[in-house]
């Protein structure tokens, strides 16, 4: 049996790191967004007695998030299979768009209906959030408040379908230094405003005009990043010159995003960026994203039950 999927990327419309916890992460507020930018997975299952997991994929990826979740999955079904993944990989690696975050979701979502098993939602987020911080996003789609690590997680309403373009520079960003450049604490005074700026944030997304709301985004990484990568600024002013608004960084970059009221000023404002890795890219709303799940597991689920529900399963 085998079965193709896309796993989505995400940008974080916004992002703020409120202050460091004792199991050594930091408290975040954002919202996620899956856009239309996305890997290919392909996934070839086969009943047998012994596990084998392996993965082929276009682009070499140490400690590769797509066999991990597979022995996850395994495991909380107690099954055995001879599983083979060829993973195509489109979404810029290490530039805060979730590329192995979402790679590692499509195996939590594909692989119980391929078993003809069915994982409940609250052990896929389990199993997600041992994998990291972002993935379990990926197993909900759409637009998301991500709370705590960012694993605690409520729906908003879909969006507009705004598009716009991802400017990926060949910069490479740590992300556990990135948090350590802010310089975070156990405690913070400046925590209160931050939540008010960010509570009046998602209630014009929600119930104001969220193209309004796009001048109000943030995102805490951008002083840190941009002090160490200059050209990331500079990214950033250019795609405000061609109209994006707004036009942030995502998660602690490398990538950046603008999104423009429609497809035509985002393909004008691509001109702009000749000579950088640039993606034409739109919103993808959880109707949709969960559409093409549906759509791409086929006869093996039954649609309208998420996450994905194998026809055999319980
Ligand atoms: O969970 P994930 O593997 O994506 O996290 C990578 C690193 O980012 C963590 O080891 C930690 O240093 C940092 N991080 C954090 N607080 C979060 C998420 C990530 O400090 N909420």
């Amino acid at each position: 049996m085998t079965i193709r999927v896309r796993a989505f990327a995400k940008i974080n419309l916004d992002l703020r790191v409120l202050h460091k916890r004792p199991d050594g992460f930091h408290e975040l507020r954002t919202i996620f967004q899956t856009i239309s930018l996305a890997d290919t997975l392909v996934i070839e299952h086969e009943r047998a007695r012994r596990t084998e997991v392996s993965l082929d994929s276009s682009v070499d990826i140490p400690n590769n998030l797509v066999l991990r979740a597979a022995e996850l999955v395994l495991a909380a079904c107690r099954k055995t299979a001879r599983v083979r993944f060829r993973l195509e990989k489109k979404i810029p690696m290490g530039g805060g768009l979730g590329g192995g975050s979402t790679d590692a979701a499509a195996v939590l979502l594909a692989l119980p209906p391929l078993l003809g098993e069915a994982l409940p939602v609250t052990e896929l987020m389990t199993l997600g959030a041992e994998l990291g911080s972002d993935v379990p996003f990926f197993l909900l789609g759409g637009t998301a408040l991500g709370l705590g690590r960012g694993t605690e997680l409520y729906p908003l309403p879909d969006l507009p379908r705004r598009a716009g373009l991802v400017v990926a520079p060949e910069v490479h960003v740590s992300t556990p230094e990135a948090y350590r450049a802010l310089g975070r604490t156990l405690t913070s005074d400046a925590e209160s405003s931050i939540l008010n700026s960010f509570q009046a944030l998602t209630w014009s997304v929600c119930v104001g005009d969220p193209a309004e709301a796009g001048a109000g985004f943030a995102n805490d990484f951008e002083e840190v990043v941009f002090r160490q990568h200059p050209a990331l600024k500079s990214l950033q002013a250019k795609l405000h010159q061609q109209g994006a608004r707004p036009a942030r960084l995502t998660g602690s970059g490398a990538a950046l995003f603008g999104l423009w009221p429609s497809r035509t000023d985002a393909v004008r404002a691509r001109g702009a960026f000749a000579g950088e890795r640039v993606f034409p890219i739109s919103l993808l709303g959880r109707r949709n994203y969960r559409a093409f799940w549906w759509k791409s597991l086929g006869g093996l689920v039954k649609n309208q039950l998420w996450p994905p529900r194998s026809q055999s399963g319980s």
